[in-house]
């Protein structure tokens, strides 16, 4: 079916009749979110002369290419998660990897680690949909885990170390585990507006379940819906700074203070687009995710203009608590 389609069955099927000019400016927005940001696919070089892979369907990267594939996940994800910093002082460490890809983020993590203390043990639980078929090896420095992990997939446990891969859609997968209590979680999908289910306030929700009270939950995004979901589910947030051409990611935590930025702050307040994104059964289409939200989105719009949006028959999303 055609996006106009879907949205009028949604519209339809909620009782919200709309302007057509909202309805073209709903339209409008959903094709530039789900247009590919890149054409190609296959290896690529990044602007630090490290590789990633061009994913042909999402038409994104798997890494910066501006950052590079190496720095983003240093820089991005395993500092701001304070995995080096509990290396020192703890025996067991826990890395839950949402959206494994190549690899990179979870080996350099537990090289790293290594690097410190060599004694830690270290156990990684990762979930991946569907493995490239092609990998570009890292730098000669984390090249030996990153090919003994490939090599030993989905799992293995060697000394100090256990890893294990969860393949298939992390939002079945990730019900299976009872508990986890991860120091730190990697949450690394592609773009929120090209790979909604994992960045829903119901999806996080699991996320969530899986952490240790003192682990710190990391993103390259900084996206309103996904910052609105962390929020309501209690999170404290803060900013990563930014990488290449980048934006700062989000750190998020569930004991401290908030550090956002006042002008961060403010749009999280303030912004229509503010909304997290709703996947109740974990188990909606991506786009029947993106409708839903740009429409409560719409309707958010109208009620902060001054005018009294259309009632909806059932509430068009549904509620987060
Ligand atoms: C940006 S890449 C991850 C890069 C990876 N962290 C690395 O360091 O190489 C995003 C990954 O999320 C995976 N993904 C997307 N949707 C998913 C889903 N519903 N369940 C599990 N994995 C998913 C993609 O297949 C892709 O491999």
């Amino acid at each position: 079916m055609k996006i106009e389609e879907l949205v009028r069955s949604y519209l339809m099927h909620a009782g919200i009749s709309l302007p057509e000019e909202r309805l073209k400016s709903i339209l409008l927005e959903l094709s530039l979110w789900l247009k590919p940001s890149l054409k190609g696919e296959g290896i690529v070089k990044t602007e630090q002369g490290d590789y990633t892979l061009l994913h042909p369907r999402y038409g994104e990267p798997y890494h910066s290419l501006s950052a590079g594939a190496v720095r983003e996940c240093i820089e991005k994800f395993l500092i701001p998660s304070r995995l080096l910093e509990k290396a020192q002082r703890l025996k067991r460490i826990r890395l839950l990897d949402i959206g494994f890809g190549l690899g990179y983020n979870v080996a350099i993590a537990v090289k790293s680690i290594r690097d410190i203390n060599p004694l830690a043990q270290i156990e990684v639980l990762s979930f991946e949909k569907e493995l490239p078929e092609e990998v570009p090896p890292l730098p000669e420095k984390f090249r030996a885990i990153h090919e003994k992990i490939w090599k030993n997939l989905p799992c293995f446990e060697d000394k100090g170390m256990t890893f294990r891969l969860y393949l298939g859609d992390a939002r079945e997968r990730i019900r299976e585990i009872g508990d986890f209590s991860a120091h730190a979680v990697f949450h690394d999908a592609f773009s929120p507006y090209k790979n909604p289910e994992m960045w829903s306030y119901h999806f996080l929700a699991q996320v969530k379940r899986l952490m240790n009270p003192e682990g710190v939950w990391v993103s390259y995004s900084s996206s309103l819906p996904l910052r609105k979901a962390l929020r309501e589910l209690g999170f404290k947030l803060s900013s990563t700074s930014g990488v290449g051409r980048k934006r700062g990611g989000t750190i998020a935590y569930l004991i401290g203070e908030d550090a956002l930025e006042e002008r961060e702050e403010w749009k999280l307040h303030t912004s229509p687009y503010a909304l997290p994104f709703l996947d109740p059964e974990l188990k909606r289409e991506p786009l029947d995710i993106l409708i839903d939200y740009r429409v409560r989105v719409e309707l958010l719009k109208m009620a902060q203009g001054g005018l009294e949006p259309p009632t909806p028959r059932f509430s068009a999303g549904c509620s987060t608590n």
